[in-house]
């Protein structure tokens, strides 16, 4: 199958386009930038702002499209902002997925998407997830995971930057809890559900098979770094959200959004997508084998 990845250079896409090439199919690879390393051979790149780019002509022969990009953080002054990027573009590529033909869409949303979600985050892949599914003709497959691990995950990445401080910084109490999933489990997922016509329709939460607190997954990362339980310092949450208010103007490194994405559980009970990977892989297992300390 001939399938569009937009996002395709980021964190989750990188994944996917391997994964999909690796099983055959030819990929139409979408982000602004090209990423410096090779691709995997079967790939088309077509580097573009989303925002602007001729989509209609970038999707021309293609089956799918599997619709990575989001964003984490605003950048209202480049005009990248949640509603742009996430229901703008998602707005896009419906359009376009119409003027060429295509029906089959696997999107990307997030676990914790509501309507009123205290994250703008939340709320905007919300909007985008109402849009594909009111698109008469688009078989769509809506994903929400939870945090993803596996390769070198960004969050992760940066928990364990922040246990090299004398005293961790945690917002509040650290008692969140998350159930991180694989990378590559996600991307056997979009790989799995494709084609099958039983997943066309659905929306699947996907967490993995453990839960942790914060405070665990900073101590999970701060093993590898010889630290197995680094003293904490739990600052309170209206300071932390005085200082993410600043985020506006100032480089800090914790955004509103952030804050509330980190203080409110990211679970789920649904374990529908098991259909498709039946045996995926666990947090602990992935930081055992990665851990230098072990
Ligand atoms: N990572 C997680 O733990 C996690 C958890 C739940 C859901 N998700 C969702 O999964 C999706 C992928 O996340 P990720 O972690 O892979 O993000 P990422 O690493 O930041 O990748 C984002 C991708 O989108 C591209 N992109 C950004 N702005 C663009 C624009 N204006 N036009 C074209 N391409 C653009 C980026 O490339 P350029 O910058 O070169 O354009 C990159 O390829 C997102 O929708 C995210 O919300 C992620």
């Amino acid at each position: 199958m001939r399938v569009v990845v937009t996002g395709a250079s980021g964190y989750v896409g990188s994944a996917t386009v391997a994964k999909l090439c690796r099983s055959g199919h030819s990929v139409v690879a979408i982000a602004r930038h090209k990423p410096a390393e090779p691709m995997a051979s079967g790939v088309t790149w077509v580097p573009g702002d989303i925002r602007h780019m001729d989509l209609v002509r970038a999707f021309d022969g293609a089956q799918a499209v599997v619709h990575l990009i989001g964003i984490i953080r605003e950048v209202p002054q480049s005009g990248i902002t949640f509603e742009w990027m996430h229901v703008g573009a998602t707005e896009r590529v419906l359009v376009a997925m119409r003027a060429a033909g295509i029906s089959r869409l696997i999107h990307m949303s997030a676990l914790g998407t509501r309507r009123a979600a205290a994250s703008q985050y939340h709320r905007t892949k919300w909007e985008a997830e109402q849009l594909v599914r009111s698109q008469a003709g688009v078989k769509s497959t809506i994903l929400r995971p939870s945090l993803m691990f596996g390769g070198a995950p960004p969050f992760f990445e940066m928990l364990k930057s922040l246990a090299q401080l004398p005293r961790v910084p945690v917002p509040g109490d650290g008692r969140t809890l998350f159930q991180p999933v694989s990378v590559h489990d996600v991307a056997t997922l979009i790989l799995e559900t494709l084609p099958d016509n039983s997943s066309f329709d659905l929306t699947l939460e996907v967490g993995g098979p453990e839960r942790f607190t914060l405070n665990q997954l900073f101590d999970g990362m701060a093993r590898r770094i010889g630290r197995p339980h680094p003293p904490k310092i739990h600052l309170p949450l209206g300071m932390v959200g005085a200082v993410a208010r600043l985020s506006s103007i100032l480089p800090v490194p914790i955004t509103p959004d952030q804050l509330a994405m980190l203080t409110e559980p990211n679970v789920t009970d649904d374990d529908t997508w098991h259909r498709w990977v039946p045996a995926p892989e666990s947090f602990s297992s992935w930081n055992a084998k990665e851990d230098p300390h072990r």
